[in-house]
């Protein structure tokens, strides 16, 4: 696998209060992709950003806004983040009952269009849904908060997926999400991701740390 390892920041463990500042920094710092994450205190139990904040942000930075979303329903909701200036929409199938026209819907807003695995989906919840999918999203604690500890069970899955990606030739996105910190990112990398989502251990320090901090997470490359 020679896919240049990228690395998502969640802005769920930025400064809220500085928002903008924040994005601009983990920008300059190396980010490749802005993760946010949304919450609906419904799906999930904790709420973040709307499609209001997502397009306040867009004007701080040109990287890839990867928005996550944590919210039922989801369909009411693809065009806001579309026109608030997402770039690539993930969704949890445990959300709707429809994710394969959610996904459709994604993909017709001229998106990318991802899927999320909780700690307990199986991962042959995909087989369905390949040629719709630009991004496959581990999550490696439950969805949430941020801050907690990786699930170490995620990673037969991370490797199980990758395996299907290669056997059938998909070059797709690989992404983890929750606990992913620069001890443990070699060992998912190794798994077979190539974007890691990274919360705490992205903006840890303060924004004269946040270069580092980017640079731990890419492991030996
Ligand atoms: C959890 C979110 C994650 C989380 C990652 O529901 O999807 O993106 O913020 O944060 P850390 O890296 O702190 O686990
Ligand atoms: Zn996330």
């Amino acid at each position: 696998m020679s896919t240049p390892i990228r690395i998502a920041p969640s802005i769920l463990s930025a400064d809220f209060a500085k928002l903008g500042e924040e994005v601009r920094a983990i920008s300059d710092a190396g980010a490749d992709y802005i993760h946010i994450d949304v919450m609906d205190g419904h799906f999930v139990p904790n709420i973040t950003i709307g499609p209001g904040v997502v397009k306040a942000l867009r004007p701080h930075s040109d990287k890839v806004f990867d928005c996550h979303l944590m919210i039922s329903p989801v369909d009411p909701y693809l065009e806001a983040f579309a026109e608030a200036g997402a770039d690539i929409i993930t969704v949890h199938p445990e959300a709707g009952a429809h994710t394969h026209r959610t996904l459709q819907a994604i993909k017709a807003l001229g998106l990318k269009a991802g899927i999320s695995l909780n700690p307990g989906t199986p991962a042959k919840m995909l087989d369905y849904y390949w040629d719709l999918l630009d991004l496959v999203l581990v999550m490696s604690v439950n969805p949430g908060f941020g801050g907690q500890s990786f699930i170490e069970s995620q990673l037969g899955k991370i490797e199980a997926i990758r395996g299907k990606m290669d056997k059938m030739g998909l070059d797709i996105d690989l992404q983890v999400d929750g606990g992913v910190s620069a001890d443990n990112a070699q060992r998912v990398i190794d798994a077979g991701a190539n974007v890691l989502v990274a919360g705490t251990a992205s903006f840890k320090g303060g924004s004269s740390q946040y270069a580092a901090n980017i640079k731990a997470l890419r492991g030996k490359a």
